[in-house]
């Protein structure tokens, strides 16, 4: 089986759009499992603006974040070290291949990385690994299958479509996100609970930026073309649907 690609990249549009997040923005379905003194983990953390939130939110504790980029940890403890926060560490590692022993953190959090896995419940399994015994595991990904946006177009479908052709190609699911939950107890977690929320873009161009430069790199010019007219469109709209799922690790697992 070949390996999964990351299909955004670290561009200027890829890095502006994840960037963005805070932990109040994209992670907050996890606020409530955050507490003072805890030690968390952040799988896929990117550039770190969602791994930030939740070092002020653990207040003693401490949060690691892991991700399989260099380029992103480099940018994840230099933005941390910016903002003078002291208890978040960034390390390289794989998902697949988490590097710390078992039974090490309270809470393993991941955002918007299981739907760029060819083996999702194999990640998972690994987050069930490094939890504690009753340890709590929340993620969340987008579901392209309940995307809301238009007005709609034979040409604008096909556009999105083809995004999401290359992320299927590189080893995604763009799909993944009404699978999570199965596939949370399918990787051992117990007291499985789903949520879905959309996140509505404002400007239109946060994501056909995005989108339409991945589709210019792999050559569909015209798909990319209909993205950027489209962002001009008055009255346009563009909801991506996010699925999160919070699980436990069994006393016994
Ligand atoms: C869409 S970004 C999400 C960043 C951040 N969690 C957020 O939502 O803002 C996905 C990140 O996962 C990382 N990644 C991809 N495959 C990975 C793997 N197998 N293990 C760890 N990180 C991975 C990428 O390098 C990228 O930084």
């Amino acid at each position: 089986m070949s390996a999964d690609r990351y299909t955004l990249g670290y561009d200027a549009a890829a890095l502006a759009f994840v960037g963005r997040r805070t932990l109040q923005s994209h992670g907050a379905f996890f606020i409530e499992h955050l507490r003072d003194g805890m030690q968390v983990l952040d799988v896929g953390c990117g550039p770190g603006s969602i791994t930030s939130g939740i070092a002020t939110r653990i207040g003693s504790g401490s949060v690691t974040g892991v991700d399989l980029s260099e380029s992103q940890v480099t940018l994840a403890k230099q933005s941390a070290a910016k903002q003078g926060i002291a208890n978040a560490r960034f390390r390289v590692g794989s998902a697949y291949e988490l590097p710390f022993a078992e039974a090490q953190f309270d809470a393993v959090f991941s955002h918007a990385l299981l739907e760029h896995l060819r083996e999702p419940v194999r990640a998972m399994r690994e987050f069930l690994r490094v939890l504690k015994p009753s340890g709590v595991m929340g993620v969340a990904t987008p579901d392209w299958s309940a995307f809301v946006y238009g007005p709609s177009s034979p040409a604008l479908v096909a556009a999105v479509k083809a995004y999401e052709a290359l992320q299927v190609a590189n080893g995604g699911d763009v799909n993944v996100g009404h699978k999570l939950s199965q596939y949370a107890v399918d990787a051992g977690f117990a007291e499985v609970k789903q949520q879905a929320r959309y996140e509505n873009f404002e400007p239109l161009s946060i994501i056909t930026d995005v989108l339409a430069a991945k589709l210019e790199q792999a050559g569909h010019m015209e798909h990319a073309g209909t993205l950027r007219e489209f962002e001009r469109t008055p009255h346009a709209m563009f909801a991506e649907a996010w699925v999160s799922c919070v699980g436990y690790r069994p006393q016994h697992a």
